[in-house]
């Protein structure tokens, strides 16, 4: 078996099943992105792996500190060679806040963290954050209280959000994968706070 299928084992073993669909587009985008960019397949599947494995026990709060240091203890104890668990350890780690600022500061982070980060945020650069905030209001107000202001609020801040993950992404590859829905869900949201009933 492969260390990669060990790691899929590991991660079906220890996250909740409902986090389990995340972790698998995480995956699934981190190897198409390491495919398209030359980065290393394996360190970049196995990051994506384990990159949030921490939430459930001990919750969001510094989970990709957490998350790289369970990572680590694991790849030891699978033999894995130390210069690659650092590398996937650093990719867990850089993987919730984005390197801002001049692109040269963003191109030293290490291709396989740059990747992780991007893969991590494909679906919420596309609006799955808009769903999210949606779901979150619902769950405080009943609809027959909702009032549009409330409503056009959270459109707004689903907006900002969705923006902020595609103006974050590092690779050209993660923006022509994430472009075209990127563009239709802010359209959504324009086109939603634009009617009457939501100004
Ligand atoms: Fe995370
Ligand atoms: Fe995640």
């Amino acid at each position: 078996m492969t260390i990669t299928e060990e790691a899929e084992i590991h991660a079906r073993q220890t996250y909740p099943p409902a986090d389990l669909p995340h972790i698998a587009e995480v995956v699934a985008y981190a190897q198409q992105l390491a495919a398209a960019t030359g980065a290393d397949v394996e360190i970049a599947t196995i990051a994506a792996y384990f990159h949030d494995i921490s939430r459930a026990s001990t919750g969001p709060e510094e989970h990709n500190l957490k998350s790289a240091q369970m990572a680590r203890e694991w790849l030891r104890l699978h033999a894995y060679p130390d210069e690659r668990v650092e590398r996937v350890s650093a990719a867990i780690v850089a993987h919730m806040l984005p390197i801002t600022g001049p692109p040269e500061g963003r191109q030293s982070l290490p291709l396989e963290s740059r990747i992780l980060y991007d893969a991590d945020k494909v679906s919420r650069a596309q609006g799955l954050g808009i769903v999210g905030a949606l779901v979150r209001l619902g769950e405080q107000a009943s609809w027959e209280k909702l009032g549009y202001a409330q409503l056009a609020a959270t459109i707004r801040g689903g907006r900002d959000v969705t923006q902020e993950a595609y103006s974050t992404l590092y690779t050209d590859a993660a923006r022509e994968l994430a472009g075209p829905g990127h563009r239709r869900a802010i359209e959504f949201c324009d086109a939603l706070l634009g009617l009457q009933a939501l100004n």
